[in-house]
């Protein structure tokens, strides 16, 4: 697929993607969201990559759904368009995702940084659900993940008002593991998605799946799931030499299974 609204690129063992849509604050239109996902699939399937990095510009990281897609839609179009299932596709990737936030990080664009696995925030980031003012209510899975990544309360005032978050209200909240300066934020989201990228691909894929499961489910449910994949982890030849190299003080050699 050529890509018309998206940048992607391979430094290393990371596939980075950056939203390009700058006239539109990366506005998430179907187009747009259908190559990321073809891209991040494309980067899935590729062994020679451990970790994907997605972000936008300064500006923006996304400015939410496409509005002026989605104005004049109804009911039935929206629910069998397919086109909210594409942030689920994207929810669907194993490898682990880091997201480069500046800017604007709103609604859809927000539920997209929430799907990916950390969000490094630049100082200028401003996280929010707006859909209230538009009418709506969020609509790709921000109700539910923003509420867990925030608490209930301060999910409440952002869905209801609109209110954004700034960079260090999102770091207080856990809504982001770190805020560094704008001129940073992007080599300091490089550098942990290599740090990433560079650790056993089995492990990274138990470790995602056990940590999202404590979002999906309840602790109990969680800890039993949890207790079967690190059983699991020790059926890789990866464990065998990640603890053999503890044990003779070298660094590991990954193999992947
Ligand atoms: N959809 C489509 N176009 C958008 C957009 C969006 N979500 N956000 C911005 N744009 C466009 C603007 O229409 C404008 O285009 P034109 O130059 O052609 O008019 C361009 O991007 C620049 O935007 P502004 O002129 O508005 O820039 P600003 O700096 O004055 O304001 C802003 C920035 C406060 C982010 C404002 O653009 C805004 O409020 N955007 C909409 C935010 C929003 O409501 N997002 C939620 C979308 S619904 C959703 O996401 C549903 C879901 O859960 C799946």
């Amino acid at each position: 697929m050529a890509y018309e609204n998206i940048l992607v690129f391979r430094e290393g063992a990371v596939g980075r993607v950056q939203l390009n849509r700058p006239q539109a604050l990366n506005a998430l239109n179907f187009r747009l969201m259908t190559e990321l996902v073809e891209a991040f699939r494309e980067m899935e399937r590729d062994p020679g990559i451990g970790c994907l990095l997605l972000h936008g510009n300064e500006k923006a990281f996304a400015a939410g759904a496409d509005i002026k897609e989605m104005a004049e839609l109804g009911a039935i179009d929206m629910y069998t368009r397919d086109y909210i299932e594409l942030w689920d596709e994207v929810a669907r990737i194993k490898k682990p995702i880091v997201a480069a936030v500046s800017g604007y990080c709103l609604g859809g664009g927000l539920e997209l940084a929430m799907i990916c696995d950390i969000i490094v925030a630049s100082e200028t980031a401003k996280f929010g659900q707006p859909e209230i003012n538009i009418g709506v209510l969020p609509g790709a899975g921000g109700t539910q993940r923003l509420t867990r990544a925030v608490g209930k309360s301060l999910a409440m005032e952002m869905v209801l008002t609109g209110r954004m978050l700034t960079a260090q209200e999102a770091l207080a909240a856990g809504l982001v593991s770190r805020v560094v300066p704008v001129e940073v934020y992007l080599s300091e989201a490089q550098k942990l998605a290599g740090e990433i990228a560079s650790k056993s691909p089995v492990a990274l894929r138990l470790a995602k799946e056990a940590v999202l499961q404590a979002f999906e489910g309840s602790l109990s449910s969680g800890l039993a799931y949890e207790r079967r994949l690190f059983a699991m982890a020790f059926a890789s030849e990866d464990q065998k030499e990640g603890m053999r190299a503890f044990t003779e003080k070298r660094k590991p050699e990954w193999k992947g299974r």
